[in-house]
């Protein structure tokens, strides 16, 4: 159990904290977004225009959380977005995955992720493997082989990106290696976070900053860099290649990246088990208004025929009764525990899931339900043009 001291007890103060913590360029790449980042902050923004109609008595005494996705148990309505980040923590993605089967939720493990995918699975067997489309059927095909031999429960296929992350604020400078020289240009950097430097060091190893699931397992996994120009050199998939990569996987599917009925609807047609409602967390076509604002539209136009998963801009309990009460069956989380790693590493990232299963209790408790089954778009205060034509 984490000391009073070291526990957090919102993610604003897991964000501030994170901010002290890790490198500048380790913080600015987990801040992330795009352009202006207008998304970005309407994601956030976009959930506290939403009200709530609280009840004061005959209130329930016990509440309940656990629900299931792609055919997995879970606990509570979060699960852990797939992020591609690196060196924030040496445990990285280990990390994440305790903490996420300690809580008894499922975890997305990013293509771009800093370790194997054998790893993360033995540490948190709810795992799904998140691939982009990149390298082309017969590449894609090998590493879908690779996570499906490790054990992944389920495919996340994330279609929204569009390679344009400019930012006005500013992006990291990064590294392709940590090699000696560039080890020497971001010394007063890491030597600025003596706690952040001294994991690395005590762990044995310094970021590498490498992709190995893209690789086979054991052999060295492309640049993080090296990846991503192998993406952006492959062509964007048309609906056929989708249908083909649902015959290819016979497990659970999601399409993530999805904020146009027409586009849920066509998930559908294919065979996909759910879709996650999302831009990207903000980091990709900026002016696409928040996620939560798509849901309602989507959750008429498939909502009995698909599971639906939001993510975007979710910091707090609260945030994930809206969701689930205007048409999700869970949310997924990014930066919340993105935030917790970098602030105190797997107990962080316990921390921001425990915060998240605490505030959806009291939401259930004022607004009377005695369980997130029971949440109906009734309960939410809706202001007028809420979903701005989405
Ligand atoms: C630093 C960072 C890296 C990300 N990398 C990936 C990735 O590799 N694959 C993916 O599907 N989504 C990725 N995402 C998007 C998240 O899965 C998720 O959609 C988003 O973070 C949700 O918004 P939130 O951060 O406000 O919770 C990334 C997000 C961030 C912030």
């Amino acid at each position: 159990m984490a000391s009073s001291k070291e526990w957090f007890e919102t993610i604003a103060e897991a964000q501030q904290r994170a901010k002290k913590q890790v490198p500048k360029s380790v913080y600015l790449a987990l801040l992330a977004g795009s352009e202006r980042g207008v998304t970005l902050k309407d994601n956030v923004d976009a959930f506290g225009e939403l009200g709530f109609r609280p009840h004061i008595a005959d209130l329930p005494p016990h509440r309940e959380q656990s629900t299931t996705v792609l055919g997995q148990d879970i606990s509570l309505p979060v699960l852990i977005s797939p992020t591609g980040v690196q060196a924030i923590n040496p445990d990285g993605e280990l990390a994440v995955a305790r903490a996420s089967a300690a809580a008894g939720t499922a975890m997305g493990l990013s293509s771009f992720a800093s370790k194997p995918v054998e790893d993360v699975v033995a540490a948190n067997p709810k795992t799904f493997y998140q691939a982009y489309w990149m390298g082309g059927r017969d590449v894609l095909s090998t590493r879908l082989d690779r996570a499906k031999r490790a054990g992944a429960k389920g495919l996340i296929v994330t279609l929204d990106w569009t390679f344009a992350t400019g930012r006005d604020w500013g992006s990291p400078a990064l590294p392709e290696r940590l090699d000696f020289r560039t080890m020497v240009k971001f010394a007063p950097q890491a030597i600025q976070r003596p706690r952040w430097l001294s994991r690395f060091v005590r762990s044995g190893a310094l970021p590498d900053l490498t992709a190995p699931n893209l690789a086979e397992p054991g052999e060295p996994g492309p640049t993080f860099f090296g990846a991503y120009y192998e993406w952006m050199q492959t062509p964007s998939p048309t609906w056929a290649d989708l249908a083909w990569l649902r015959e290819q996987w016979d497990g659970p599917l999601m399409i993530k990246g999805i904020m146009h009925p027409d586009d849920a609807r066509r998930a559908v047609d294919i065979g996909a088990s759910a879709i996650s409602v999302s831009n990207h967390g903000g980091n990709n076509l900026d002016s696409t208004p928040a996620s939560i604002r798509a849901l309602p539209s989507i959750a008429e136009a498939v909502g009995d025929q698909i599971e639906i998963v939001l993510d975007g801009g979710i910091r707090r309990g609260s945030d994930v009764v809206k969701a689930v009460a205007l048409g999700a069956r869970a949310v997924m989380i990014g930066r919340a525990y993105l935030w917790g790693m970098a602030a105190n590493g797997e107990r962080g990232v316990n921390n921001v899931i425990e915060l998240l299963r605490a505030g959806i209790d009291s939401a259930l408790l004022g607004l009377g339900k005695s369980s997130i089954h029971e949440l109906t778009p009734d309960d939410i205060v809706i202001p007028a043009n809420f979903t701005r034509g989405m």
